[in-house]
C-alpha cells in the first residue's frame, strides 16, 4: 500500500524509481539484498517493505514478526550503507511507541515504558531499524533517518478477514452487509476506543517532504494529530457505504488503548501538514476497494 503510494507521488513529481516486489528481491535475503545494491546505483531509499498487519496477525505470528522485520531492516540499511545510498528514509510506525505512552505521543516517548504485548514482536524489529538509521547517522555520517506513520489507509490496503486493520475491515464488512441486505453489523470491543488515520497519499507526500530537509530528524511522527471513535468511524464508514442498518458493539471483545493520537508538533515545525480529509479518503478508498472488487483484485493478503 505504501510503496504503491510513493511511486504515483514520485511519478507525478516527475521522478524515477527503481522497485522490487518481494519475488523478486526477498529482503530476509543478506545475499540478494547485497547484490540488489551492489547491481544498481540507488541514490535515496525510502524502506517501506514489511511483515504488517493487525492485533490477531500480530500476537498470532510474533516469530515471523520479529524475524523478517528485523532482517529486512538489518539487509537493506547496511547494504544501502555499504553501497553509498545518499539517503535512507526508514518506515517505522507509531504502534512501536509503548502501551501506556502520555497521549498525544511525542517522538520522546520511545522506550520510556514497557511496549504493547500484542505488537510486541514488530515493535522491537522496528526499534531496531530506526535505531540503526540513527547510529549509521551518528558514526558514519550518512544520512539515514525514520519517519513514524499512525495508521494508514487507502488504495491497496490489505481486505484480508482476520489479517486486515481496522479500516479495510470495517470497509468490507459493510459492503458485504449492504449487499446480503444484513440489518446489523456488529463491531469488536465498546467502540469508544479513540485511533488516527492517515490517508497513504498524504503519508507519501510527507516522506517525500522529509527528503527535501537537509537536516531532518532523526525519528518524526506522520500523521493527522486528529483522532476519531472507532464508533464514530463505523458511523462514517456505513454512510459513505450507504448501508443503512444498526451498528451495534460487543463489549466482550477487547478494547486495546482508550487513546492513541500523534503528536504532530515536530512535523509541523518541519512544514508539513496532513490535507486530506478522513470523509473524503474514506470515500477514495472505498471507490478504489469497488473498482478492485470488480476487477477481481481485492487484496486478500
Ligand atoms: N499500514 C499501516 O497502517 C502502517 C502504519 C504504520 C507503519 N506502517 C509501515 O509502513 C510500511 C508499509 O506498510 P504497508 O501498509 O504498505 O504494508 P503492505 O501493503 O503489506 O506492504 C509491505 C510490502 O513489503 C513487502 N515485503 C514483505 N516481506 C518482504 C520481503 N521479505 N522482501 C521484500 N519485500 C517484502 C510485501 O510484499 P508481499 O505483498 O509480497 O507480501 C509488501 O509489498 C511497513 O514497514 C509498515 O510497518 C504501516
Amino acid at each position: 500500500m505504501v510503496g504503491s503510494a510513493i511511486v504515483r507521488a514520485l511519478a507525478t513529481r516527475g521522478f524515477d524509481s527503481v522497485t522490487r516486489s518481494r519475488d523478486q528481491l526477498d529482503l530476509c535475503n543478506q545475499q540478494a539484498t547485497n547484490h540488489f545494491f551492489a547491481e544498481n546505483k540507488i541514490e535515496t531509499v525510502i524502506f517501506c517493505a514489511g511483515r504488517v498487519g493487525g492485533i490477531h496477525a500480530n500476537s498470532t505470528y510474533p516469530a515471523e514478526f520479529i524475524h523478517e522485520n528485523l532482517s529486512m531492516a538489518l539487509n537493506s540499511i547496511h547494504a544501502a550503507w555499504q553501497h553509498g545510498v545518499r539517503r535512507f528514509l526508514y518506515l517505522g510506525s507509531t504502534c512501536i511507541y509503548p502501551g501506556s505512552a502520555p497521549q498525544p505521543m511525542a517522538e520522546s516517548c520511545l522506550l520510556t515504558s514497557p511496549l504493547e504485548k500484542t505488537n510486541e514482536a514488530y515493535a522491537l524489529a522496528k526499534i531496531a531499524g530506526l535505531k540503526m538509521c540513527e547510529f549509521y547517522r551518528q558514526q558514519y555520517g550518512a544520512m539515514f533517518h525514520s519517519a513514524m506513520p499512525t495508521n494508514l489507509y487507502g488504495p491497496g490496503d490489505n481486505y484480508h478477514p482476520e489479517n486486515s486493520h481496522v479500516m479495510p475491515a470495517l470497509i468490507r464488512r459493510f459492503h458485504e452487509a449492504k449487499e446480503a441486505g444484513t440489518g446489523e453489523v456488529m463491531i469488536w470491543g465498546t467502540g469508544t476506543p479513540r485511533r488516527e488515520f492517515l490517508h497513504v497519499d498524504d503519508l507519501a507526500d510527507g516522506l517525500l517532504h522529509l527528503l527535501s530537509l537537509g537536516d531532518p530528524p532523526d525519528l518524526v511522527n506522520v500523521g493527522t494529530g486528529v483522532d476519531v471513535s472507532i464508533l464514530e468511524l463505523a458511523g462514517l464508514v456505513a454512510e459513505v457505504v450507504g448501508f443503512a442498518g444498526k451498528i451495534t458493539t460487543d463489549p466482550s471483545k477487547p478494547d486495546g488503548t482508550p487513546v492513541k493520537r500523534t503528536d504532530m508538533s515536530l512535523m509541523h515545525s518541519t512544514g508539513w501538514q496532513a490535507k486530506i480529509d478522513l470523509r473524503t479518503g474514506i470515500e477514495q478508498t472505498y471507490q478504489d476497494f469497488l473498482a478492485k472488487l470488480e476487477a477481481g483484485a481485492v487484496r486478500l493478503a
